[in-house]
């Protein structure tokens, strides 16, 4: 009796399982248990319980029923996000009257108006929608309530006449769908617009809509996706579609605070992220403040635009331009003299406080500027895609960029007083109006950055350096003792992020909260009062993207300090060789790195004003700002050469072991060549994540030989950091390699300039010659024991021979 019970379930259940993986429907009292799943009719899309990364909470959710990149379903839409269920009971059903439960609990809105024969469906599109069995009308669909997917036929934003906003939020984490901190939605404030919140802060803007797509956001390929905007009194919302059925594509909001657009690619079994958002800088919200102006292009990217001034000089020198920038003259808005300046190309400042005119012509427009005091700058719009309108700004401009970034870029007419315009126009040729505007721009950026840097009062003014006063162009804030105790708690141990080539570097928060990075000069050394001054000169003349920042120094008594950007990511090596890190560094940043160090290095080398060897290229010496971009750090060790100079000679090796070229460490010789195989190094590093040890007693754990041996064997992707993932492109991976041994050529003069290295990396089909061997043999050859001997080998905190042999 008891076993044909158990029989007949067992049956039941088989029955109910065969019959849910056919369908996609759920009928009311047919519950989807755990082990059960819908699949849509062409076997896109699945609906399941699943449990997210390592947790053991279940979802109900959807899925891709077929794209498994490494194993893993790809989650569009989860049912439950705040409410998992803990054991493998729970049970999706659909009720008599058309309202979805798990385990009997409501999870989302459901219909108000109860169904009489209601049906579930899950759509080959990934909707899931609940209608009555006789009807094609849906009383609710999934795709109205998002989570942090928006599929194509999705739509985001507002349904005006139910209140209904649709919006992508975040996951917590990988193992955590309930909501995070990142939401992107459509705003309705001034001109409609998609913006992405970091709690209450804006981190990003679309823009708006500009006709074709919103002007913030770069359109795909032409006939590959199509847009919709709709913008009436009903609703307003943003949905696409792809006109290729083969293309597999979603955007998604993650847990980074991205706004992603991923497509499948067939081939690798992946998704590819086409698309990013903020990706720059400049596309950080109101990164320059008001009526600041981001440039990419150009550093300091951001500046004040012509005819103001930063409101807050001191903020502006340590390089945070949040507090933005007012009038120098105030508008004059009686007797109407005021004028307009021209931005171009600039991407529109924030609308949300802007007035759209729809129907008006650019001079009517600005008359209409001119007669209210209160606006400040207007623009061409083309909402309706008729080419026609304006948009008027009667609040500060906010998040206005220069942009060749921007795909959308207009004409900004920002409001300036007639004699700010007066002393723009004498300065600017008429032929080139535009064009000038721009270098204005930049040259009353730069223009004020010095002066500010100059007068910035901390301190009475005085030069270290007497090549500092003779330059007069780049010189430094001088920070009081006290300020710099206090910003470091009286110099505490807790606070000592790293020993740097002369002394420790501390953290330090100045008052207003700015982060720097302390360096003190270890007071009993000779040798670092020589670096120290070195440091100085270099690196306050030099300014590239990718060279770390001097902001200021102090010196009393026997104290000399100075004072850098703080750089959050810390340093290089720690990404690499450290194991909790290393698997944040993905291909596409480990490129980015090795890019990024290249430009630093060929600034350095040939396009600065002074000609520069740095000497001590090495992990530990790049940093890593938030973003991941390297900036080359600790000039201690550099030399300026002339130009009639090609290499100089020295008796005195400095440097760090296993980054030396063999010709340094052997002869003392050193050129930019050394340089360039110091950069070989750090791309086989980067690379394998494997520092280049050193072991005499076993110079086959020497990457330099690996390298050479695994490139020659024709396995040379055996080389790759396993951390990587399968995440990268083999031909860059091959490049690079091969890029790196060229780079660690034995003699100097087969090495590359770094002009061409940059351009190796840059383009794809530039031409790679077959490398030769790497200068590995003298490093293990008897004579280098004697060099080590005869010369001073000056070595620095990581990268010690008795720390490699011990
Ligand atoms: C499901 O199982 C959990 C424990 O695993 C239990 O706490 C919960 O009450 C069960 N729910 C139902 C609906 O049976
Ligand atoms: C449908 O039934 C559920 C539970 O029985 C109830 O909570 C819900 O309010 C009902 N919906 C409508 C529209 O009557
Ligand atoms: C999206 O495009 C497909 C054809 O590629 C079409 O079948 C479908 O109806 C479209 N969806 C919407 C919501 O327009
Ligand atoms: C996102 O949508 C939810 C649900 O409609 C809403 O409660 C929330 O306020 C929205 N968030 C934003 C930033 O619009
Ligand atoms: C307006 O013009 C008058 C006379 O030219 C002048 O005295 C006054 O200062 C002007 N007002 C402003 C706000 O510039
Ligand atoms: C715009 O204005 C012109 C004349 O001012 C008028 O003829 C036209 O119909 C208007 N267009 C719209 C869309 O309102
Ligand atoms: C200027 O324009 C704003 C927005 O339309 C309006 O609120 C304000 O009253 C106007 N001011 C004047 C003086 O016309
Ligand atoms: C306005 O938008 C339409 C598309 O809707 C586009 O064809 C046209 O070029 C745009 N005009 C301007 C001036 O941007």
């Amino acid at each position: 009796m008891v076993i044909a019970q158990l029989v007949t379930r067992l049956l039941f259940l088989l029955v109910i399982f065969h019959y849910s993986i056919a369908t996609d429907t759920l009928n009311p009292n047919q519950p989807l248990r755990d082990d059960q799943i819908l699949v849509s009719a062409k076997e896109t899309f699945a609906l399941g319980f699943f449990s997210p990364g390592r947790s053991k909470n279940r979802y109900a959710g959807i899925w891709y029923n077929k794209l498994r990149p490494a194993g893993q379903k790809t989650i569009v839409w989860v049912a439950n996000r705040r409410s998992p269920v803990s054991g493998t009971n729970g049970s999706l059903e659909l009720n008599g009257n058309g309202t979805l439960t798990i385990n009997s609990m409501i999870f989302l809105p459901m219909p108000s108006v109860a169904l009489t024969n209601p049906v579930a469906q899950l759509l080959d599109d990934g909707n899931f929608v609940i209608r009555e069995a006789n009807s094609n009308e849906f009383a609710w669909q999934s795709f109205d309530y998002p989570t942090d997917a928006l599929l194509p036929g999705m739509k985001i934003g507002w349904d005006l006449r139910t209140g209904l906003n649709r919006n992508l939020t975040s996951w917590r984490s990988d193992d955590d769908p309930s909501p995070g901190r990142y939401v992107l939605s459509m705003d309705l404030e001034g001109i409609p617009q998609l913006n992405l919140w970091s709690g209450s802060t804006k981190r990003w803007r679309s823009g708006p809509w500009s006709g074709i797509m919103f002007s913030n956001i770069e359109p795909p390929g032409i006939g590959i996706i199509s847009f919709d905007f709709v913008n009436n009194k009903d609703e307003v919302s943003f949905m696409y579609n792809t006109t290729e059925a083969k293309l597999v594509t979603r955007t998604m909001v993650d847990q980074s605070g991205m706004v992603k657009r991923l497509t499948w690619i067939d081939s690798t079994g992946m998704w590819k992220d086409i698309l990013n958002h903020p990706r720059y800088q400049c596309e950080e919200y109101s990164k320059c403040g008001r009526y600041g102006v981001c440039d990419m292009n150009i550093w300091p990217i951001c500046s004040c635009l012509q005819g103001f001034k930063p409101k807050s000089p001191q903020d502006w020198a340590l390089r945070d331009a949040s507090s933005g920038c007012e009038r120098v003259t105030a508008l004059d808005c009686k007797n109407m003299t005021d004028g307009f300046m021209t931005i171009t190309p600039a991407a529109l400042p924030e609308t949300s406080n802007a007035i759209l005119y729809a129907n008006i012509s650019m001079n009517e427009c600005s008359a209409k500027c001119l007669k209210n005091c209160s606006c400040t700058a207007y623009a061409t719009a083309n909402i309706s895609g008729a080419g026609l309108g304006c948009v008027v700004w009667v609040t500060e401009l906010i998040d206005l960029r220069l942009s060749s970034h921007a795909t959308h870029v207009q004409d900004v007419f920002v409001r300036l007083a007639a004699s700010d315009l007066a002393s723009i126009s004498t300065k600017s040729s008429k032929k080139h109006q535009s064009k000038s505007v721009i270098l204005i721009i930049v040259f009353s950026m730069v223009a004020l950055i010095i002066p500010l840097i100059y007068f910035y009062s901390w301190g009475k003014k005085k030069m270290i350096h007497k090549d500092i006063r003779g330059n007069g162009e780049f010189e430094l804030a001088q920070l009081q003792w006290s300020t710099l105790m206090v910003a470091t708690h009286n110099f505490a141990t807790t606070n000592i992020l790293g020993k740097g080539g002369f002394g420790l570097v501390y953290k330090g928060k100045l008052p207003e909260g700015h982060e720097i990075a302390i360096k003190r000069l270890s007071r009993n050394s000779t040798q670092g009062i020589d670096e120290f001054e070195n440091e100085v000169t270099f690196i306050a003349k030099l300014q590239h993207r990718n060279l770390v920042r001097l902001l200021g120094y102090c010196i009393k008594g026997d104290e000399k300090i100075l004072v850098y950007e703080y750089m959050p990511n810390g340093s290089l090596d720690a990404f690499l060789f450290g194991k909790e890190k290393g698997d944040c560094l993905d291909w596409q940043t480990r490129f980015h790195i090795i890019e990024g160090i290249a430009r630093g290095l060929l600034y350095l080398h040939q396009d600065s004003r002074l000609r520069i060897i740095h000497r001590d290229l090495k992990a530990s010496n790049i940093l890593l700002d938030i973003e991941m971009n390297p900036k080359i750090s600790d000039f201690g060790l550099a030399r300026n050469f002339g130009d009639c100079e090609t290499m100089i000679k020295t008796r005195k090796v400095v440097g760090t072991y296993g980054y030396m070229a063999p010709e340094y460490t052997l002869d003392g010789v050193f050129s930019m060549k050394s340089d360039v195989f110091s950069f070989g190094v750090l791309i086989l590093e980067i690379i394998s994540g494997q520092r280049n040890r050193i072991l005499l007693s076993n110079p086959h754990l020497y990457l330099l030989g690996k390298a050479w041996r695994l490139w020659n064997e024709g396995k040379v992707l055996d080389l790759l950091d396993p951390l990587i993932g399968n995440s990268f492109s083999v031909t860059q991976v091959m490049r690079c390699i091969n890029i790196g041994l060229l780079c660690v050529q034995e003699k100097p003069e087969d090495r590359p300039i770094m002009s061409s290295v940059v351009i190796m990396l840059g383009n794809d089909d530039a031409p790679l010659l077959e490398p030769k061997e790497p200068g590995f043999k003298a490093i293990f050859s008897t004579k280098h024991d004697e060099a080590l001997n005869q010369n001073e080998l000056h070595t620095f905190n990581d990268i010690t021979l008795t720390e490699q042999t011990g």
